[in-house]
C-alpha cells in the first residue's frame, strides 16, 4: 500500500513548496494537502499538480478536534509533516490570540490524533527564532543545544508546540523530529515578509520599509533546499532528534533590499526607514553541522537563490498581483500608518 503522508499548511509558502516537491518527487506517496486556506493560503500554486492522482486536499482547522480525529481515523496517516502556523511576526505583535489557538493548540490536536493512530513520524517543522536572537558576533551561532527563549508571541507560540511535540515523544513514545530552520525565501513566498515585498514593491516603484537601521541580521536559506531537508529528515532523522536547518547566508536587511533593488535596476532612494519592529531580534545564525552528518548541503548560495527568486516575481505577478490587492492592501496600510 502507498505510503500515506499529511501535510499541513500545504496552501503555504513553504508548505505548498513541499508538496509539490513530494508530489513530484514520490509518485508512489499519497500526498494529503490539509489546510484552512487563510489569509496565507492559496490553493492556486497547485495548478500544475491538482490532477495527479497522488495529491488530495482536505480543508479544515487543525485547532478542531472533532474534524482532525474523523480525519486521521478514515486515512489512517503514515506521517505528518506538520507546517500549518500563524507565521508572521508582526501580527503576532498586533494580535497575538491567534497564534496560541493555531500554533499552540492546533498541534496538540495533531499531536493526540496521531498519537491514537499510531502514525509512523510526526515532523514538527519548526524555527530558528525560539532560540532568541544572537548578538552581532560572527562566531556565534545556534546548535540544537541552545537554550529555548523566544522573545515574539510568534517564536514564543512556536517554542510552545516544539515543548509539546518534545512531551508527546517523552510521555508517549510518539516518533517525532523537530526541525529548526532559518528564514527561507523563493517561489510563492507571501508579499507580507521581507523579500516578496521588497521585489513587489520595487517592481511597482513604491517604496520599501526598512525596519529601524536595516542592520539585523538573517540567515536566508532557499525554500526548496528546506523542503530537501524535511525530506531527508523525515526518512533518515533519528527518532525524538532536532535538526537545525541552516545554509550559512547570513545578510542585514539592508544588504538584502539593495541587493533586490540593484538587480531590478532601480534608485536605492525608494528605501524607506521606519519605525522599528517592537522586540526586533538583532541577528539569527545557524548552525546546521548535525543535518550536514545526516547528508544534507543546500544547493544555492544567496547569490544564485535570489536571483532565481527575483525571475520568479517578474515570470509570476499574475499570482502576486492578486495576493497585494484587496485585503492585503488593507493590512499594509494599517501596518505602515502607525
Ligand atoms: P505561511 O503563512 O505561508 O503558510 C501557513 C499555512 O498554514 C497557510 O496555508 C494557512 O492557510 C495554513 N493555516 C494557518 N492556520 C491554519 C489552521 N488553523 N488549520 C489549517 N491550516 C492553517 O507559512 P510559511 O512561511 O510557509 O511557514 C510554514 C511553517 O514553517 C510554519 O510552521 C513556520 O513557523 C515554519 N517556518 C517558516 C520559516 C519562514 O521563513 N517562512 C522559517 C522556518 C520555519
Ligand atoms: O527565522 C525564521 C522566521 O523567518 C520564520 O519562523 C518566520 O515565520 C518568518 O516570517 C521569518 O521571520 P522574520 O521576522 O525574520 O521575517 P520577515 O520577513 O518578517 O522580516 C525579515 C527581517 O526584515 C526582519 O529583521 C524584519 C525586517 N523587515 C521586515 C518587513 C516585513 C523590514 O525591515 N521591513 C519589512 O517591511
Amino acid at each position: 500500500m502507498n505510503q500515506k503522508i499529511l501535510v499541513t499548511g500545504g496552501a503555504g509558502f513553504i508548505g505548498g513548496n513541499f508538496v509539490q516537491y513530494m508530489v513530484e518527487k514520490y509518485p508512489d506517496y499519497d500526498i494529503y494537502n490539509l489546510d484552512l486556506l487563510t489569509y496565507a493560503g492559496d490553493l492556486t500554486k497547485h495548478k500544475e499538480i491538482e490532477n495527479n492522482s497522488n495529491y488530495h486536499f482536505l480543508k479544515a482547522d487543525i485547532a478542531d478536534h472533532k474534524a482532525i480525529n474523523e480525519l486521521f481515523g478514515t486515512y489512517k496517516f503514515d506521517y505528518v509533516i506538520h507546517f500549518a502556523a500563524e507565521s508572521h511576526v508582526d501580527r503576532s505583535i498586533t494580535n497575538p490570540e491567534i497564534f496560541v489557538q493555531t500554533n499552540v493548540l492546533g498541534t496538540q490536536v495533531l499531536l493526540d490524533a496521531a498519537k491514537n493512530i499510531g502514525v509512523t513520524k510526526f515532523v514538527h517543522v519548526s524555527t530558528d527564532e525560539v532560540y532568541g536572537e544572537l548578538d552581532f558576533d560572527p562566531a556565534t551561532f545556534f546548535t540544537e543545544e541552545t537554550p529555548i527563549q523566544p522573545n515574539s508571541p510568534y517564536s514564543a507560540s512556536k517554542a510552545s508546540s516544539d515543548l509539546l511535540v518534545r512531551a508527546y515523544h517523552e510521555t508517549f513514545n510518539l516518533p517525532i523530529n523537530i526541525t529548526r530552520c532559518s528564514n527561507n525565501y523563493g517561489p510563492y513566498h507571501f508579499p507580507e515578509k521581507l523579500i516578496p515585498l521588497t521585489i513587489s514593491r520595487v517592481l511597482n516603484d513604491q517604496k520599501v520599509p526598512v525596519y529601524g537601521d536595516g542592520k539585523n541580521i538573517r540567515d536566508w536559506l532557499h525554500v526548496i533546499d528546506h523542503c530537501a531537508a524535511i525530506d531527508l529528515v523525515m526518512h533518515e532523522g533519528d527518532n525524538g532528534e532536532v535538526y537545525n536547518v541552516g545554509g550559512h547566508n547570513e545578510k542585514t536587511n539592508l544588504e538584502v533590499v539593495k541587493t533586490i533593488i540593484n538587480t531590478l535596476d532601480k534608485s536605492e532612494d525608494l528605501i524607506e526607514y521606519v519605525k522599528d519592529r517592537l522586540g526586533h531580534d538583532k541577528r539569527y545564525a545557524i548552525d546546521p553541522s548535525k543535518l550536514e552528518k545526516l547528508g544534507w548541503q543546500p544547493t544555492y548560495t544567496f547569490e544564485t537563490g535570489i536571483a532565481q527568486t527575483i525571475k520568479w516575481y517578474l515570470d509570476n505577478k499574475d499570482w502576486w498581483e492578486r495576493i497585494i490587492s484587496g485585503e492585503y492592501q488593507n493590512y499594509f496600510e494599517k501596518q505602515y500608518s502607525k
